[in-house]
């Protein structure tokens, strides 16, 4: 799983074989997201950054918006961040949320070796206590979450609130690891993190605050476009 990218979770319709040949089609992972993910795991970060594939879909959906003010709650090592700032840019800046010290200074050094120093600023600790330091500077453009399931259904309303009109919200493991639409779980912790994926979808799909859909990638990565 860490020496080449490859990892299938077949939750949608997919499968293994289409999976590498996307991945090597598209060089999905190239010596730079290598180098991340490896230093990530070599730091003792867990390997549970996007797959290489939704990395690319990243950097595509932030080209497509023309995305340049963007926003990312989790950033662990750094890798969704590089995508996300590939596909803004040398005019875009990103500000991203991190909890943990040793993975905001892991994607440090991320942002350091591969030249955006300049253009990022982690801002470590609870993104919910933290987010309304940078609100002076919104709307903004993009905002990605990827961070502690629970707190989807709160960082979307910040999103809403300080996204532009036409802004984009993005949510990783809107699937929630295959379980999404399941009627039994295997522990109280998945159930309680299902139950929160479905409250961000919901809110997503029916608030009237944006209009949205979920990529059917094998992690499941709902986009939403403010209204
Ligand atoms: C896992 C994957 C993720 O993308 C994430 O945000 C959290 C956990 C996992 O595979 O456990
Ligand atoms: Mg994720």
């Amino acid at each position: 799983m860490s020496k080449n990218d490859s990892r299938i979770k077949d939750f949608a319709a997919q499968n293994q074989s289409i999976q590498s040949y996307v991945e090597s089609t598209f060089q999905t992972e190239d010596p730079v997201l290598r180098e991340v993910r490896n230093r990530s795991i070599q730091n003792g970060l867990p390997d549970i950054q996007i797959a290489s594939t939704d990395a690319r879909h990243l950097e595509i959906l932030v080209r497509l918006s023309g995305a340049k003010k963007i926003v990312e709650i989790g950033t662990l090592g750094g890798y969704s961040g590089i995508c996300l700032l590939r596909g803004g840019g040398p005019e875009s800046f990103l500000h991203t949320f991190e909890l943990e010290k040793k993975n905001a200074a892991v994607a440090q050094e991320s942002f350091d070796q591969h030249g955006f120093t300049s253009q990022v600023k982690i801002h470590q600790g609870p993104a919910n206590e933290n987010l309304q330091s940078i609100e002076s500077e919104g709307p903004f453009d993009l905002v990605f979450i990827d961070a502690n399931k629970k707190g989807y259904p709160e960082y979307a309303r910040w999103a809403a609130e300080h996204l532009k009109k036409g802004g984009v919200l993005i949510g990783d493991n809107t699937f929630a690891f295959g379980k999404i639409n399941a009627d039994t779980f295997e522990s109280p912790l998945e159930e309680e993190i299902t139950l929160h994926l479905r409250e961000f979808n919901e809110y997503v799909a029916s608030s009237g605050l944006f209009r949205g859909t979920i990529l059917p990638t094998g992690e499941g990565l709902t986009v939403g476009i403010k209204l």
